[in-house]
């Protein structure tokens, strides 16, 4: 679909948009370079629903195109990744799987990240998780996978054949599901009476405060707000009972849906509500400022990537992210600007970011010699990255910032 109107997943209401990122491939499509010419391409752009307020893409690339043996996300990847999950693990087994012989679902468990630790401690499990590579990956850790797309029809099969699960859990992943009602109505065969579905995705509010504009790309068919959620769970049934910050990507929202008066709402469910609707979060308005920013932070960054160039100095990107294709694309930033990019994805290192092309290489690509600026595309790891390569900066080297807006640090 190329229209600018287009009908909203969740409600069936109009969804109006309000920025287009051009044409765009699937952002974790990482291919070789006798692949590149190939590439796949659709219009990247989003609106929110002047109904159920949901932000959402436009055009959707089939998820099969997405998700499948090539897919090249890994979880566990970094450190601050790997200890958040296992600290979610670790609160559920205190908490929800504390009964008798419980039983947690996770929706795209990837390479086992959360899951890993519910196996270790012996409680019973199951990932489903279509993309087979990242999959065995989990399956070599103890965990349990089935390979599926979750859909209504999963969700009924998990249930015969294991029974009833105290939570169905997703992280950075319900947000990519756009059959996300037939989502809703499988947890409502899936889940006990009282069980919980809890996600954490990318938060519309931070998007907008963080100018977070690369958040955006195929993969995420929504941009949740807790408005737009607490709307989305009373279309099926469910309620939402809290809704928490978490820090990742940079601040993501932790929510918990329960069927209608299973359990009370927690306070910060009012408190959240009233907040986004005190900034305006769903107005058109902020959208609308939303996109001006985006338009000039390209506008900065091709020009100081530009006098970077005439000064005859050199860049190089670090992190090769998904946000990474976004950025370069809707820029028009290739090898001319930018000759490589290093990171720590083994996966990822011989291919090319889809679509700009430019190179991915190891991290020890970064050192051989320094650049004198890098471009971190890998914002979230910040604290992480910047630690790790303090050399570079200790011999001069500047980092460039594009968010909220272009800086040199
Ligand atoms: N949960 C991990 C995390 O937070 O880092 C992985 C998130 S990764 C961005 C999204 C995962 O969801 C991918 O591994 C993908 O294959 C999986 N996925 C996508 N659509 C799915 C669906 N309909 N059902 C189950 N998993 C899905
Ligand atoms: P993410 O933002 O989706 O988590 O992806 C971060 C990317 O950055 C991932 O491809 C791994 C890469 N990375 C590095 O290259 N070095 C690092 O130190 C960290 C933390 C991440
Ligand atoms: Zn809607």
């Amino acid at each position: 679909m190329t229209t600018n109107d287009h009908d909203c997943r969740v409600c069936g209401g109009r969804v109006r948009e309000f920025l287009d990122l051009g044409s765009q491939p699937t952002a974790n499509g990482f291919l070789p370079p006798e692949e590149a010419d190939g590439v796949f391409l659709f219009r990247l752009a989003v609106g929110a629903c002047e109904t159920c307020t949901m932000v959402q893409l436009i055009d959707e690339v089939p998820q099969e195109f997405r998700y499948h043996a090539d897919y090249r996300y890994r979880a566990s990847g970094s450190a601050s990744h790997r200890q958040h999950f296992q600290r979610n693990a670790q609160r559920f087994l205190r908490t929800e799987l504390a009964g008798d012989d419980p039983f947690i679902v996770e929706i795209g468990c990837n390479d086992g990240v959360m899951l890993g630790t519910i196996a270790e401690a012996g409680v019973r499990h199951l990932g489903v998780e279509p993309s087979t590579t990242v999959a065995a990956i989990a399956a070599s850790k103890g965990v349990r996978v089935l390979t599926e797309f979750f859909d209504e029809a999963t969700a009924a099969a998990v249930h015969d054949d294991h029974g009833p699960a105290d939570v169905v859990f997703g992280a950075n992943t319900v947000c990519h599901i756009s059959h996300v009602g037939s989502v809703l109505r499988g947890l409502d065969k899936l889940l006990k009476p009282r069980g919980v579905f809890v996600f954490e995705e990318p938060y519309l509010g931070t998007l907008v405060d963080q100018m977070a504009f690369d958040q955006i790309y195929d993969e995420h068919v929504f941009y949740f707000s807790v408005t737009s959620v607490r709307q989305m769970a009373s279309r099926y049934g469910f309620e939402l009972v809290d809704a928490e910050h978490t820090p990742m990507h940079g601040g993501g929202i932790r929510y918990t849906l329960a069927r209608v008066g299973a359990r009370s709402p927690a306070p910060a469910v009012a408190r959240l509500l009233a907040d986004e609707h005190a900034r305006k979060l769903t107005d058109p308005q902020t959208h609308a400022r939303f996109a001006g920013n985006v338009t000039r932070i390209r506008r900065d960054l091709l020009a100081l990537l530009g006098e970077i160039k005439a000064q005859g100095r050199s860049v190089v990107g670090y992190g090769a992210p998904a946000k990474c294709t976004t950025v370069t694309n809707y820029c028009g930033i290739g090898t001319d600007l930018v000759p490589f990019v290093c990171d720590s994805t083994p996966a990822k290192q011989g291919h090319l970011v889809p679509g700009s092309n430019l190179p991915v290489r190891p991290p020890a690509a970064f050192a051989d010699p320094y650049p004198d600026y890098a471009l971190l595309f890998a914002w979230n790891h910040a604290e992480e990255i910047m630690a790790n390569e303090a050399a570079f900066s200790a011999t001069g080297g500047r980092w460039i910032r594009y968010i909220p807006e272009v800086h040199v640090v």
